[in-house]
């Protein structure tokens, strides 16, 4: 696990812009895992000017979001469809039909979660997936008790997330109680992961997650025993950690040939 300290979110995601566009330069057909909230924007703007300024295609690239509301049209201004296409498809010059979002108006969900997983099998499993971090420590949106072996499938959101995410929409009483997420275990089967968080308000959960016990309490605490993860977070979400010195020493001192 590699933890990676900048002071900035444009800084963060100006390396994570290039995790990406390396891993695309060497394999043109990826497929990455994408997230939605506030903490990947920075991440997309960053994208969308590699592929405008440098000219990197995306067009045989493949897609899976980690999660869907359920009950909301593709096209209301609050669902990760929507989201995705305003802040990144639109963007780039990658092909709709490749891109995943799962389908939170599926008249059977059940189904709709099996095809899901079928789907990222059949892609050859995501080469790269992008995570933010909920405050109660939720990746997609596994909530705190998620089994860390859980597979795509719906789950409820707990009050803290209604209560954070009440920000996207007119009034809390709007955010819709369920949602279709990628279970933990199927984030963990990625060939790798990147995390990204920002700002003060997610700093004592970084450090739970990274620094404390593996807890189903903690979803993203499982990362830990995943073989290739990096945290790339700014100063201010790193503020509670222990090691700070060192994550920052490790990072100034990487030899040439480690990535
Ligand atoms: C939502 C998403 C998560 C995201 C989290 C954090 O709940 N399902 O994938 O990580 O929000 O959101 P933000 O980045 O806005 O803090």
């Amino acid at each position: 696990m590699e933890i990676v300290i900048l002071p900035t979110p444009e800084e963060c995601a100006s390396i994570g812009g290039r995790i990406i566009a390396n891993l695309i330069k060497r394999k043109s057909d990826a497929v990455l895992g994408l997230a939605t909230g506030s903490t990947p924007i920075p991440l997309y703007s960053e994208l969308a000017k590699i592929h405008k300024d440098e000219g990197l295609s995306f067009s045989k690239i493949t897609t899976f979001n980690l999660d869907e509301y359920i009950g909301l049209p593709g096209d209301h201004p609050c669902s990760y469809q929507f989201f995705m296409k305003e802040e990144l498809f639109d963007k780039i010059d990658i092909s709709l039909g490749s891109t995943h979002i799962p389908n939170g108006e599926a008249e059977d969900i059940e189904n709709e979660c099996l095809e899901y997983e079928q789907a990222i099998k059949s892609s050859g499993g995501i080469d790269l997936q992008v995570l933010g971090i909920g405050s109660d420590g939720h990746i997609g949106f596994n909530e705190p008790g998620s089994s860390l072996g859980s597979r795509t499938r719906i789950k409820t959101l707990t009050g803290k997330t209604i209560e954070d995410n009440a920000r996207f929409f007119d009034n809390p009483s709007q955010v819709p109680r369920h949602c279709i997420t990628m279970g933990v275990g199927t984030i963990m089967d990625s060939a790798s992961l990147v995390l990204f968080a920002f700002g003060e308000s997610k700093a004592e959960i970084i450090s739970k997650a990274f620094e404390g016990p593996v807890s189903a309490m903690v979803p993203a605490s499982v990362l830990q025993l995943h073989p290739k993860v990096r945290v790339i977070v700014d100063d201010a979400a790193a503020s509670n950690l222990s090691n700070i010195d060192y994550y920052k020493e490790v990072y100034a001192n990487k030899p040439d040939w480690q990535e």
